[in-house]
């Protein structure tokens, strides 16, 4: 018979696993989250920095499944009508990272739309728990995409400790697996948030190109720095650091910040120049979990193989207990 796992997320958000889909900027579209509500999980459109007419288009592609949206908290805080516009399509949660989002917990509450609130310090948590909003996601270090420099292994259990039972909280960053779930819930989760084993999905909306070089990436390739962002031309608060495959035009500049700012303005040319298959010099962003990912798989099977192991792994543990008189 085939096991469900069952936490306060899964009761409290009426989905059959704990599994989250991170609102990846683009790569996570209606299509994807849709696919996640569909198979079980929680599907979260990755609005980013904020488009409305995508953000429209993505709803409208999810159609009647309940899908949430991801925004980042400092882009969505100098934006009022984007956050009237998101409030309007009532998503089944609005995702926020990146900056103190109590004014949008708030907004968001009086809507009636629940809240999840991506830490990357305690500190932060504190504030996500004051602020009281729904979800709090702990994310390491060790995730793709921008973050900061905490590892999961002492945050995630910290968090708990901080929390209390009675918060729902999920684990973020270098998690792509059943191993990754049900450590995860032994730390003190109630479920995870996995980013780049989705971006590694047939659903994922991004070129044949960027998930073949997913593939053949792995996380000794991934490293955080604040290249991308420059070559972007995205004016980033500079505490956070975006974890991404570093390439031949990246790694010259990683170890010279000074000089990386100084010549910024060519960096950005080449960078917009270049084809945005071309990851010698385009940005492929993804975690250390690329370790994991060794092919592209439908997004339900994402989800199916990591509940299915996680249980038989929870199903398995007893077998590390023995009586004590054993060793008497
Ligand atoms: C390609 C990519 C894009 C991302 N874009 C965003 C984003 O726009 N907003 C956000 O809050 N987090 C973003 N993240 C970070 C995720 O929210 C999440 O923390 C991360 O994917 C979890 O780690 P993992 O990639 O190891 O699963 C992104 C991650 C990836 C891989």
């Amino acid at each position: 018979m085939k096991q469900l796992i069952e936490t306060p997320f899964t009761r409290r958000f009426g989905v059959d696993h704990p599994v989250m889909l991170a609102p990846m900027d683009k790569i996570s579209d209606g299509r994807l989250a849709a696919e996640v509500a569909r198979s079980g999980g929680f599907g979260l459109i990755g609005a980013g920095y904020g488009n409305p007419d995508w953000i429209e288009a993505q709803f409208d592609a999810a159609g009647n499944l309940p899908v949430g949206i991801g925004l980042i908290t400092w882009c969505l805080l100098e934006k009022p009508d984007l956050l009237d516009l998101v409030l309007r399509r009532k998503p089944a949660a609005l995702f926020v990272s990146f900056g103190d989002a109590e004014p949008i917990v708030e907004a968001a509450r009086d809507h009636g739309i629940p809240t999840i609130w991506q830490i990357q310090r305690l500190d932060q948590a504190e504030q996500a728990l004051k602020a009281g909003t729904d979800i709090i996601v702990a994310q390491g270090q060790d995730a793709g995409g921008h973050g900061m420099d905490r590892g999961l292994s002492a945050l995630l259990p910290a968090v708990r400790d901080l929390t209390g039972p009675d918060q729902i909280v999920l684990a973020a960053g270098g998690l792509a697996d059943g191993r990754g779930l049900a450590g995860s819930l032994m730390l003190g989760a109630d479920g995870v948030m996995m980013g780049t084993r989705f971006w590694a999905s047939r659903e994922a909306n991004g070129s044949d190109a960027a998930k073949a070089a997913l593939v053949s990436a792995d996380g000794d390739d991934t490293r955080r720095s604040s290249f991308f962002d420059v070559a972007r031309g995205l004016d980033w608060p500079g505490e956070f650091s975006g974890r991404v495959v570093q390439n031949t035009f990246s790694k010259p500049w990683l170890d010279n910040p000074d000089g990386m700012k100084a010549a910024a303005s060519d960096i950005q040319k080449t960078y917009e120049a270049s084809d945005p298959d071309d990851f010698s010099v385009r940005a492929l962003i993804a975690g250390e979990s690329l370790d994991l990912v060794h092919d592209i798989q439908p997004a339900a099977d994402i989800i199916n193989n990591t509940v299915s192991e996680a249980a038989r792994l929870l199903a398995g543990a007893p077998s590390y207990l023995v009586n004590q008189d054993r060793h008497a």
